[in-house]
Formats: C-alpha cells, sequence, structure tokens
C-alpha cells in the first residue's frame, strides 16, 4: 500500500551557516525520505529558516540590516551546502514567508476559541536605554550566591547555582551596559496546565509507536515536573513586546508571538508555499487522514515538539504529528565539543572545497546512525577505514573486477542463463530485501549497512573462488568467465539498490553505467537477465588521509595586517595634559589670497577673536579657491609659535584631512565647526 508522507527536519535558525549537526539531520532525513520514495511512496519533504526571535533581530542591527535583509544573507548560502551533500527538499521557505504569518494567527485564534489563552501581567527586566524587554541572555550580573561577577541571568557558571534573573545582585544589560528596571507588561499564555491539554498529551505521548522509548521516559519527568521544576505541566508564555522580529498576535499593537511558537508552525508553511508553486491543495493534503507527519529533530528540542507543537495542532483543530525522530548530537574526536578555533570541528563547506566526496560522509554518518537518541562521534581514521575498507573496497571494487572482462569478452552482454552457484548467490542477496527495508524503515542505518557490507562480503568470496582473471586466461573458460562476470554485474545491481538511499550520485552513475532507469527497492527482485551495460568507469576514490587531515587543521588566523588608517599608524599614545598643551580655536576666514611663487600655498586671514587677525599660510591651494574659503569658520592651532616662511610670518596653522599618501590619495579637507560655533572657542 503506498504511502503518503510529509517529512520535516528542524528549521534552522537563520543567523548562521550550517554546522556538520545540522548536516547530519539533513542527511539521516534525506537517507528515509529517498528510502521511502524507492518503497513508491509520496513524499513531500520540506523546510525553512526560522527567521524569527531576539537574537536575530540584535544580530541584524549589528550588522546594520533590516531583520528581513539579514536573513536573507543567510539563506542565500544554504543551497550550496544542500546541493553539495545531496539533501533533496522539496522545498525550502522563512518563517517570516506571508504562509506562516497566516497559519500561526489562524493556530492562535483556534487556540483562543478553545479558550485555551490567558492574558497576565509579567514583571521583567527592561533595557531603558534600549527601550526593550531583556531575554535572559542578555542580562548579566553578579551571583547571589557566591558573588561571581559577570554570570548570565538563570544559573552560575563558578559555583552552579540556579536562579531567575531578578535575583542578580548589580544586574546590567549586556546589549547597552544599562541597568535594568523591572516592569511590568501583559503576556499571552497557552494553557498547558489545563487538565485536557495533559489528558491529551498523556494519551499522545504514549500513542505506541510514536515516539522513541527513551523520549517517552523524559516525557514522563516532565509530566511530574516541567522545565522550570514546578509540578506538571505550566502554562507557556508565548508573546513578546515590541520590538521584537516576529509575528503580530491578533488584536494587539505591540505584541509579537515567541519565536517558539510560530517556528514549528513553519513546518506547515513551508508545505503551503510547496503546494503552492505546485498546485497542490494545500488543505486538502494536510487534512488528509492518510498523510502521515514526521517530524526528525534534535534531542534538545523534543520538549517543543513533543508537548507544545502537538497541544497547538490539537487544540486548534489540526491533525498532530504521527512521528517525531529524535536523534542525538555529533561530536568529533571522542566527544570534545566542537570549536573551530582549535579545530576540532568540521566545516561543511570545507569539507567539499577540499574536495572531499560528499557520499563518503553520507556513508561515515549512516553508519553510525541508529533509532536511539545517542551521541555519535566522528573519528577520523574509523571514517577512512569505513570508507576505504567497506565502500570502495567491499562494494565498489565489486563492478570494476567484473565490468572490464565483459565490455573486452562479451561486447557489455550479461548471460541470460546464469549457473545454479550463482542463481543462489544472488538468491541470497535478494532474501534480504525486506529485512534491509526493515532497518531502514526503523532509522537503523548502521544496521542496515552492516548487513549490506556482510552481503558484499559474499560476492568477493565467490569472486574470490572464482577468480575470473584466471578464467579469462584460457579461452576454453569463456563461458564460465561469462557467467561470474554476470552474477558480479547482477549482485553488484543489487547491492546499489539497498545502498541508494546513502548514495544517490553514485548509484545514478551506476544506473547509468548499468544502463537502467532509476532503481527502486522492488528492483532488487527481479533480474536484469539478458541486457546489455555501458562501458565502465572508475566510481569512487578512496580517501586520501592527508586530505582528511587538511580538514581538521585549525583554520590559519587571517595573517593580522594591522589596518592603517589613512595609510599611517597612529602615533604614540599621548596623556590629556599632553592634548592640552594644543591650543585648537575657532578660527574665522576673513579673508584668503594666491601666494604669488608658490603652487600649493594660500595665504589666509583669521579672526580668532582676539581684536585682530592672523596671517597663516596654508597648504590647501590643491583643493580650495580663494572665494570658497572666504566667510568660513575653521579650526586652527592658535598657540603653534609663530614661523617665518619665504613669503612671510605664520602665525598658526589651520588643520585638514588628508592621506599619509597624497600622490595615491590626493583629498584634502579642512574642518567646518557646526553651525552656532563662533571665533575664539576652543576646541577641546
Ligand atoms: O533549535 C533550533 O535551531 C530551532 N531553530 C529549531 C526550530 S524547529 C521548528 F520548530 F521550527
Ligand atoms: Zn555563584
Amino acid at each position: 500500500m503506498s504511502r503518503k508522507l510529509f517529512v520535516t527536519t528542524a528549521l534552522p535558525y537563520a543567523n548562521a551557516p550550517f554546522h556538520v549537526g545540522h548536516m547530519m539531520e539533513y542527511i539521516q532525513a534525506d537517507i528515509w525520505v529517498r528510502f521511502q520514495r524507492m518503497m513508491g511512496h509520496e513524499v513531500h519533504f520540506v523546510c525553512a529558516d526560522d527567521a524569527h526571535g531576539a537574537p536575530i533581530m540584535i544580530a541584524a542591527e549589528k550588522a546594520g540590516l533590516s531583520p528581513q535583509a539579514f536573513v536573507a544573507t543567510i539563506a542565500a548560502g544554504r543551497q550550496q551546502y544542500l546541493d553539495g551533500f545531496h539533501i533533496g527538499f522539496d522545498n525550502w521557505h522563512s518563517t517570516d514567508g506571508p504562509e506562516n504569518h497566516r497559519l500561526a494567527q489562524e493556530i492562535y485564534l483556534g487556540l483562543r476559541k478553545a479558550g485555551l489563552i490567558a492574558v497576565r501581567p509579567v514583571e521583567q527586566f527592561f533595557d531603558p536605554v534600549k527601550g526593550m524587554f531583556l531575554p535572559d541572555r542578555y542580562i548579566k550580573g553578579e551571583c547571589p550566591k557566591c558573588g561571581a561577577k559577570d554570570q548570565y541571568g538563570d544559573s552560575c557558571e563558578v559555583c552552579g547555582a540556579v536562579y531567575t534573573p531578578t535575583e542578580l545582585k548589580n544586574p546590567y544589560s549586556t546589549l547597552t551596559g544599562a541597568t535594568p528596571v523591572l516592569k511590568s507588561s501583559e503576556h499571552h499564555f497557552f494553557q498547558l496546565s489545563a487538565q485536557r491539554c495533559l489528558d491529551f498529551l498523556q494519551q499522545w505521548t504514549h500513542e505506541p509507536g510514536r515516539l522513541q522509548p527513551e523520549v517517552l521516559n523524559k516525557i514522563r519527568e516532565w509530566f511530574a515536573t516541567d522545565e522550570h521544576g514546578h509540578v506538571g505541566l505550566s502554562d507557556w508564555d508565548i508573546s513578546r513586546d515590541a520590538p521584537y522580529f516576529g509575528i503580530r498576535i491578533p488584536d494587539t499593537e505591540d505584541k509579537y508571538f515567541y519565536v517558539w511558537l510560530d517556528a514549528p508552525v513553519g513546518y506547515l508553511a513551508s508545505l503551503a508555499n510547496y503546494c503552492g508553486k505546485r498546485g497542490l491543495d494545500f488543505d486538502k493534503l494536510l487534512a488528509d487522514p492518510a498523510l502521515e507527519q514526521v517530524h526528525f529533530i534534535g534531542k534538545d528540542i523534543t520538549y517543543f515538539h513533543t508537548l507544545f507543537w502537538p497541544a497547538m495542532l490539537h487544540f486548534s483543530g489540526r491533525k498532530t504529528p504521527d512521528k517525531v525522530f529524535v536523534h542525538g548530537f555529533i561530536t568529533v574526536n571522542g566527544g570534545e565539543k566542537m570549536s573551530k578555533s582549535r579545530g576540532t570541528g568540521i566545516s561543511p563547506l570545507k569539507y567539499l572545497e577540499l574536495g572531499l566526496n560528499a557520499e563518503w560522509l553520507r556513508y561515515y554518518i549512516a553508519a553510525k546512525l541508529n533509532a536511539k537518541v545517542e551521541d555519535i562521534d566522528f573519528n577520523p581514521e574509523d571514517f577512512v577505514a569505513r570508507v576505504n575498507a567497506d565502500l570502495v573496497g567491499k562494494y565498489v571494487n565489486i563492478a570494476s573486477r567484473a565490468a572490464g572482462f565483459l565490455a573486452k569478452r562479451f561486447d557489455g552482454r550479461l548471460s541470460a542463463d546464469i549457473g545454479v552457484e550463482g542463481r543462489t548467490l544472488l538468491d541470497g542477496l535478494r532474501a534480504h530485501r525486506g529485512e534491509i527495508e526493515q532497518l531502514y524503515e526503523t532509522r537503523e542505518y548502521g544496521k542496515a549497512l552492516r548487513e549490506i557490507m556482510l552481503l558484499a562480503d559474499r560476492v568477493n568470496e565467490y569472486v574470490d573462488q572464482h577468480k575470473p582473471w584466471e578464467l579469462a586466461k584460457k579461452p576454453e573458460n569463456a563461458a564460465v568467465l561469462h557467467d561470474v562476470c554476470s552474477v558480479c554485474i547482477e549482485a553488484f545491481r543489487v547491492l546499489t539498490i539497498y545502498l541508494k538511499p546513502v548514495l544517490p550520485a553514485l548509484a545514478a552513475q551506476v544506473e547509468a553505467f548499468l544502463r537502467v532507469s532509476p532503481l527502486a527497492f522492488a528492483d532488487a527482485s527481479r533480474a536484469l537477465g539478458a541486457h546489455t551495460i555501458g562501458a565502465y568507469q572508475h566510481l569512487m576514490q578512496r580517501v586520501d588521509p592527508a586530505l582528511l587531515e587538511k580538514l581538521f587543521e585549525p583554520p590559519v588566523p587571517a595573517v593580522a595586517e594591522a589596518p592603517k588608517p589613512g595609510g599611517e599608524d597612529m602615533a604614540p599614545t599621548i596623556s590629556i595634559d599632553d592634548f592640552a598643551k594644543v591650543d585648537l580655536r575657532i578660527a574665522k576666514i576673513v579673508a584668503c589670497e594666491h601666494v604669488e611663487g608658490s603652487d600649493k600655498l594660500l595665504r589666509l586671514t583669521l579672526d580668532v577673536g582676539e581684536g585682530r587677525t592672523r596671517n597663516v599660510f596654508s597648504g590647501i591651494k590643491s583643493a580650495y579657491q580663494p572665494e570658497q574659503l572666504v566667510g568660513k569658520l575653521t579650526v586652527m592651532v592658535a598657540n603653534l609659535a609663530p614661523r617665518k616662511m619665504k613669503f612671510g610670518l605664520s602665525e598658526g596653522m589651520v588643520l585638514a584631512a588628508s592621506h599619509a599618501d597624497g600622490k595615491a590619495h590626493p583629498g584634502l579637507y579642512i574642518l567646518e565647526p557646526w553651525p552656532g560655533a563662533v571665533p575664539g572657542l576652543r576646541v577641546r
């Protein structure tokens, strides 16, 4: 029976490029989706940028961009990762899209109609300089218990104490340094503490097969105490006050949905957007009881996806997710926390730029994955061993051992009449189809690949026994050689089907080489029979460990080429007393003329409010005409010792800005005070 699936991965925050953790989740989900398609099922696989929230708003501001423009720059970088690692989303959207605004508001109104929205005042820290309520992460202060400085608003990193931001001593806003003040405002709550919510969630989470056992255990703990340690579930604060980058709450002027309210709605919004592009009926598709809704997520966001999200959907009258598949994190080199500077992380883009094959990583990650919520570790030696010994050594090798003889001796024709031994081998391979399908279905990819490699071992043993390279030496063995090589190619085709969810690009090359249409799981049970294959071209290289080492080299810190502002180093530091020795005054240019015999100087007559004028020669002729300057105010050094020049006495100096390299950068700019300044005022 054909299934209809709606599959998502968690929506990444639109404030940073992807890291290897994102790629792991996408690879896990993509393998599952490709498997389902190869089973003949209909799959809609979507994702989107999670665009809203205070951190993105603040990051945009720092970048000098509107939040929309900021998010767009991040979104523009997504495709190269997705294409690079063969992640086949049908659609990529944004939670700031119009579909999400509409759907989030509809869901909220549904919850309100169900009587599950409460409005009550909440007192919170407010940054009076920034004019905004401060999310906890932007408040620091002294630990109320041990007094350690610069601790975050929720817990102390020094003594481990847990508290609320209002308990901090001498709190300050990390945005402005201002002392936050307590301020009250109305907040909207989703009343998850209502008995009917608890009842619904008890039943929903315990539905057999819906959640992994360890996830269910965690949820049982949450039913006993919520994330803040209260008994039972507490109401969920879903509103934030302006300024906030988000979706406005209906019937309010200045309240927005908390980002986590509209983020999962983004799953539906991306599907709606995709339906629009494909001419599909979104409402009909989503309401179809046959549609299975499946979310792949990381363990850190289980709470949102197994409590808040199903309750939001259910109480607004919608279908709830059928499955939430939770995975662990990816660590590198034995669980070291990933850090770019220490070079223990893996940059997905660097991986591709170094020319490492994306399917090696897909294969390696798949080999490590299972259906549990376990962390997996990327270990470089293990990576090289699995790819070189298993993927290339066992699987790819089968084709290369047989294809040459078929091409040279039999024009690429496969034997239609395979002997008993070969058939037994092939039947054995085919017999594992159901088991391998089941392993993919249950996300036991590691087990599936082990199983497939054991089958590859059998094929290699068969080759070793029959030694086609020996058979090829004697013309009378041609029939046996043809049989053995045909068996190898047919076995290779079956193994390719089994590996295709993990290795889609390689499988496409194999399909071209075998001259077959796109392979599905059912094709494993059908023999190719008399068929002519194409010429073999090498399918996959082994990993060069040196290349992998490069991946782990810490990025070379950009040679700190100290910028030279204006073409010169800053002058050595002076004290305020040194500066005070320079008497800068506002001067009025009462007259100005060319200096005969000089192509650089202008003669200025300056009034510095002393009841007399001064004569100053200034090298600004290249930039100004005398008539441009007359009547203007400027700044002069008024206590410079008078200097006798060829053309007369200069009693001071006017200030002008210029580049150290006047030839390359000839601009010259005298200073002009703001309106209101008068001659004689001191500049300090
Ligand atoms: O944790 C995160 O990265 C969130 N942006 C995930 C959101 S998933 C869904 F709810 F949108
Ligand atoms: Zn402390």
